[in-house]
């Protein structure tokens, strides 16, 4: 058992570790606690960031001798922890005790040679490992286990579902199989660091951080990698002198703005990436969208990633969802399971277009919950006027502040259970006044809508933004639609268990499982709607291409 980012559970997965080392979960960046008092989001960023720093990956055969593997790379340092995953091919991660090991590898190993091709020398902490062993010996040796990736089949997961007591039980079942495992979490971050270490080449001092669904506590195996480049610690004025005769300053370039400073901050990584970067393929430059961006495929660790910059408001975001999903039990099985109904009825989608993204449906999970009595959670205003001096943070002209220790947060009141929970969210959803009110999460308060759209919920911390502006009002009657046949399908559905799918199990399958022709014809609205969707967001961005968030 083992503890997760940012999940207060303990779930029940068996990680394979080396026999000499210490099991994963005592490693200190897997807890979430010190003594009594949880870590902040801050701290554990760190814990994991620097973990990420001591590891290295490894191209391996598909059969390996682990101890042997253990062995040889132990002439360089102690190896702390380590795990085996396959993607196209099977790779190693290693973690050492010291971040020193690494170079010590890096100063034993050569470049490979090609007879017929040239290549782009760089040192990285991605290597190839080949058996000396004739190949008829090496595929005698003992496989090892390899940790899944990738979610498991929907399929795979009903008889669990239906053989569930309780549809709470359903609701632990699917975020227990969805989430991001111990291993993938650090695949992410080491993901992360491999890519700081390119840009570096560019941006001494530069920091990559992860951010979105890979630390926000509600990511699926297989969502996108989100990342930030983090130049603040470049551009910030250390120890600066005020006294002498003189003023000293770098030398830097100008442009005309921080939007096009970001414009070619990321142009220059996309091209390093694009020509040097081991493992990054389909680099795609979407400079021109309102959050400038570089999209790119990590094929060694199969994840999609989205590089951007000067995005600190996206990196609060996450936090505060990560919040929000560590103070009660209850949110995260909550919101996870809204995510995946939506994303089975086609609601949310990774293409950009008029569906309702993630992260707003995430905060309209979070506003039913404050809006229950008592409430679940608190309001963002109560979480601000929580912070300790150390939190205050204004970016870009807006108020950020909300408190970091999740200790100063009295637990609730209420003790509704989780079947109470779903039922109700889709009833709440499904009779809101949509036409008149706005969400708002900073207030824990329906209010007047400022401006006209179909759905608008205020952004936490652009208080001027809506961050549904992209979904039109037939898009949200299928939402409420939908919120009004769960409700009653749920309470249907709820007796228990059976063969026929019932509670969650019937959700997810919804219609689909009654009838197979509604399926295809559902498939393929789906698809037109989609292909439509992607069309207008590219017209009303001038053929730019967009990113989810663009279009507030
Ligand atoms: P996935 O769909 O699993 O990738 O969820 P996600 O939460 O990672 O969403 P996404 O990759 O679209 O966005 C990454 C992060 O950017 C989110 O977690 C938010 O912090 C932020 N973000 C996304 N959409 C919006 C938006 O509409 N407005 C603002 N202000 N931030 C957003
Ligand atoms: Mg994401």
């Amino acid at each position: 058992a083992e503890v997760r980012f940012g999940s207060t559970e303990v779930a029940a997965v068996a990680p394979v570790v080396g026999e000499q080392q210490a099991p994963v979960h005592e490693t200190p960046a897997a807890d979430t606690v010190i003594g009594l008092r949880k870590k902040t989001f801050s701290e554990i960023l760190a814990e994991r960031q620097e973990q990420a720093k001591r590891t290295v990956l490894i191209n391996c055969p598909l059969e390996i001798n682990e101890k042997k593997l253990l062995k040889y790379l132990s002439t360089h340092g102690n190896v702390k922890n380590h795990f085996f995953y396959k993607t196209h091919a099977p790779y190693a991660v290693i973690e050492f005790s010291d971040a020193d090991s690494i170079a010590s590898v890096q100063d034993s190993i050569h470049t490979p040679h090609f007879e017929h091709e040239g290549f782009v020398p760089f040192k990285s902490r991605i290597f190839t490992l080949t058996s000396r062993n004739p190949p008829n010996v090496a595929a005698q040796e003992p496989s090892v286990h390899h940790h899944a990736q990738t979610i498991m089949r929907f399929g795979d997961l009903m008889p669990k579902l239906c053989g569930a007591n309780s549809m709470s039980d359903q609701l632990h079942i699917l975020t227990e199989a969805f989430q991001l495992t111990e291993e993938n979490i650090r695949l992410r971050f080491l993901v992360c660091s491999l890519v700081q270490d390119i840009a570096e080449a560019y941006f001494p001092g530069c920091v990559v951080k992860p951010f979105g669904s890979s630390v926000n506590s509600f990511g699926k195996l297989g969502c996108d990698l989100d990342m930030f480049l983090d130049l603040d610690d470049i551009g910030k004025n250390f120890g600066r002198r005020k006294t002498g005769p003189f003023n000293l300053e770098y030398l830097i370039k100008r442009v005309p703005t921080q939007r096009v400073a970001t414009q070619r901050i990321l142009s220059a990584i996309a091209e390093v990436l694009d020509n040097c970067g081991p493992g990054c393929v389909g680099v795609q430059r979407i400079l021109q969208a309102r959050c400038p961006l570089v999209k790119f495929s990590h094929q060694p660790s199969g994840f999609q990633c989205d590089l951007t910059a000067n995005n600190r408001i996206a990196l609060k975001s996450t936090e505060l969802l990560y919040l929000y999903g560590s103070l009660d039990p209850r949110v995260r099985p909550l919101v996870f399971s809204v995510r995946c109904w939506a994303s089975a009825h086609g609601i949310t989608s990774s293409i950009p277009g008029h569906w309702i993204t993630n992260f707003a449906l995430t905060i309209m999970v979070l506003f039913f919950l404050q809006k229950r009595k008592p409430c679940i959670i608190p309001t963002l205003d109560q979480l601000k006027g929580l912070a300790d001096p150390e939190d205050k943070l204004t970016t870009e002209g807006h108020d950020c502040t909300f408190v970091s220790n999740l200790n100063k947060i009295e637990p609730t009141r209420n003790t509704e259970t989780l079947d109470v929970l779903l039922v109700e969210f889709f009833q709440f959803y499904g009779k809101f006044d949509f036409k008149k009110y706005s969400l708002n999460i900073r207030k824990g308060k329906e209010q007047l809508k400022p401006e006209a759209a179909a759905l608008h919920i205020q952004n936490p911390f652009e208080k001027n933004l809506n961050v549904s502006k992209n979904v039109t009002a037939p898009f949200l009657d299928k939402f409420v639609t939908l919120a009004q046949e769960s409700a009653w399908l749920v309470q249907e559905k709820q007796n228990g268990p059976s063969s026929m799918p019932w509670g969650l199990a019937a959700l997810l399958q919804g219609p689909v499982a009654q009838n197979a022709n509604r399926k295809v014809k559902v498939n393929r609205a789906q698809t037109i709607q989609q292909i439509r969707g992607l069309l207008d967001s590219l017209k009303s961005n001038g053929l730019k291409g967009e990113r989810s968030y663009s279009t507030q």
